[in-house]
């Protein structure tokens, strides 16, 4: 694949974002099946790979039905790196990531994800050592804007991975100590987009189709992506491309039941794999009954704002819409069982479970 051709590719995609748990392949596979058309897997790290470990190679696998996927490696050694590159392409990855931008303290401790933006030439190098393990697809490099306020590096991080050779960069808006607590900085992705020759995908907060235009105008990056939102509603693929849909609660139900169908195939209709796919499923469900549709006035509900009083028009959705955990452990065990979801049979929500779940979302 030539670089040209992989900047087609992201031209003008919701690209699916690696998400730890979120990017199963069945999941990916109903995302494809919704629209999308370049997806990523979970972060994988190297060293897990050259210790031959199941679970880390269960990550890499592709989906047949993948149109453009890609391997998301972690790690902090060159030779590591570059060989982890080498074996996903072997094993049918169409390009390879870096994670630049984990945040979480037990990976950042060991130096691997966004702690190696804090040197941006660990950025290059380890770019550059991947360059060398691939023969053929390209390589990315996955940033934020940097470890905190004080330290908003992001250019420098992306030049550095420019320099290596990487033949895009996806730039998370925000830095690693803001998490998810402020709204990502497009303008901040519109620097990159300037700064870097290469193509950049911006990532950060988009959850409505409109969405994707605003942040391409307003960054100029050719591609989006998206993680919490295609999590949320795993159909803003279709929309990506149809406009917004306004699903009713047994669309959402269908959707819902294709997940487990295709869970099912992947982990097994047995004991031990209906357990697994529970597990996903359980998970998953947390973040459905985030899903608001439109507001009546015409304005969108955010993502970083769950909806005091969403618009629900049935039972069904108002039961979908629940957040405590007896009622998604209660539509999760329906689902899995292919139970129809009765509203008459969910379990009441207590005042506590109630009061739970609003400081949850503080
Ligand atoms: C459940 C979950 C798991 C994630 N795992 C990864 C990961 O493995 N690698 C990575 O680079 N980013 C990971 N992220 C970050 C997302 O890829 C993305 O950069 C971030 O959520 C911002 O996008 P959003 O506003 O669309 O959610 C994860 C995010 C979530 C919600």
């Amino acid at each position: 694949m030539n670089p040209m051709t992989f900047a087609e590719t992201l031209t003008g995609a919701l690209v699916m974002a690696p998400m730890t748990k979120g990017s199963n392949l069945p999941y990916r596979r109903l995302c494809v099946e919704l629209g999308a058309r370049v997806t990523m897997s979970e972060m994988t790290v190297a060293r897990r790979l050259k210790q031959k470990r199941k679970g880390e190679f269960a990550l890499i696998r592709r989906a047949p039905d993948e149109p453009f996927f890609g391997v998301q490696l972690a790690g902090t050694n060159p030779e590591e790196m570059a060989w982890s590159a080498g074996l996903v392409e072997s094993r049918g990855a169409d390009w390879v990531d870096i994670n630049f931008g984990c945040p979480i303290d037990h990976f950042t401790r060991k130096g691997l994800g966004a702690s190696i933006g804090r040197q941006p030439n660990r950025i290059r190098r380890l770019v550059e050592a991947m360059k060398r393990g691939v023969t053929r697809v390209p390589v990315t490099a996955k940033i934020r804007l940097g470890w905190n306020d004080d330290d908003r590096n992001f250019l420098d991080q992306a030049k550095a991975a420019a320099d290596g050779g990487a033949d895009a960069i996806t730039v998370h808006g925000r830095t690693r100590n803001a998490r998810y607590r402020l709204a990502a900085d497009w303008d901040a992705i519109g620097q990159v987009v300037r700064a870097v020759t290469v193509p950049v995908v911006g990532n950060g907060d988009v959850l409505f189709p409109h969405e994707i235009g605003e942040a391409r105008a307003r960054s100029g990056c050719v591609g989006v992506m998206s993680a919490r939102g295609v999590l949320i509603k795993p159909w803003l693929f279709r929309e990506a491309t149809e406009g917004y849909l306004d699903l009713d609660g047994e669309a959402r139900e269908a959707i819902y039941r294709r997940y487990v169908a295709l869970a099912l195939e992947h982990w097994g209709d047995d004991e031990h794999g209906r357990a697994r796919v529970r597990e996903f499923l359980r998970w998953h469900v947390g973040f459905w009954c985030r899903y608001a549709r439109r507001r009546d006035d015409g304005s969108w509900p955010t993502m970083q704002q769950r909806e005091d009083t969403p618009v629900l028009r049935s039972r069904l959705e108002a039961l979908l819409a629940r957040a405590d955990d007896a009622a998604l452990d209660f539509v999760t065990d329906a689902l899995l069982a292919g139970e129809s979801l009765d509203p008459g049979r969910a379990p009441a929500m207590h005042e506590a479970a109630r009061d739970t779940d609003l400081e949850a979302e503080g």
